[in-house]
């Protein structure tokens, strides 16, 4: 396997976004300093770049196995909280004339919480942080569109396949999308997402299939796809 290589600055936010990827030391770094230091400063000092590198690419393969039979011929993606976007860069990589737009935000919160934030006020990402991992890894400006969710107007264009791995509905309400995705989503399109309400989508789209279950995690989600809103 050929291995995404992380800067320090790009694998401590991989880090922040995947939590999984704290070893024992880092998580007991984290028990004693608390949220504010850890996020501010062992996340990125008491890091080993490689390790972190390797284990982001190896959980980034498997996120792209369980959506693979979604996406394969499909060419206009969205996808959001992407994170750094090494699912993305995979499909980039993987389908040709694919194009990903991206809704992230733009900042990273001091004391990152990683349960469900109803206000939506946590965000642990930095767009060029992003647009320098895609650029790095030779992927042409054509080809994907970055857009700030505090500041710029969402795509209005409609994609065949929307994702939110671990962002909408896992970290926040869906109602926050819910709007936007009605007007964009075509009756064929497909939106894959985590969720541990997952009957709860049974109202509001015509078909969703269950694509992986956590059941090891706290939260016990589910990842499911979901077409054509009722
Ligand atoms: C747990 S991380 C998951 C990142 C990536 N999808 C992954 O699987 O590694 C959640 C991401 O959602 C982003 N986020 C939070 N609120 C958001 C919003 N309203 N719109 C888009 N992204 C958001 C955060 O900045 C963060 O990068």
């Amino acid at each position: 396997m050929k291995y995404f290589t992380l800067d320090r600055n790009l694998a401590q936010l991989a880090l922040l976004q995947r939590i999984e990827l704290a070893d024992n030391k880092l998580k007991k770094i984290r028990k004693i300093f608390g949220r504010y230091l850890f996020s501010k400063v062992f996340s990125k000092y008491f890091i080993n770049t490689k390790k972190i590198s390797e284990n982001y690419t190896r959980i980034m393969e498997e996120e792209f196995n369980t959506i693979k039979k979604f996406i394969i011929g499909k060419n206009n993606f969205l996808s959001i909280g992407a994170g750094i976007g090494g699912l993305e860069l995979l499909i980039l990589k993987n389908i040709s004339n694919s194009r990903v737009s991206f809704i992230e935000k733009n900042y990273v919160s001091d004391k990152i919480k990683y349960g469900w934030d109803n206000s939506n006020k946590e965000g642990y990402n930095d767009l060029n942080q992003l647009d320098y991992f895609l650029k790095n890894n030779e992927i042409s400006k054509e080809r994907y569109q970055i857009f700030d969710f505090d500041k710029d107007d969402f795509p209005t264009n409609s994609f065949d396949t929307l994702l939110s791995i671990y962002s909408l509905d896992y970290h926040y309400n869906f109602e926050i999308y819910s709007t936007y995705l009605k007007k964009i989503m075509k009756k064929e399109s497909i939106l894959i997402f985590d969720t541990i309400r997952p009957k709860y989508f049974e109202n509001i789209f015509e078909y969703i299939e269950i694509v992986k279950e956590d059941v090891n995690t706290v939260h016990k989600s589910k990842r499911i796809a979901c077409q054509t809103f009722k």
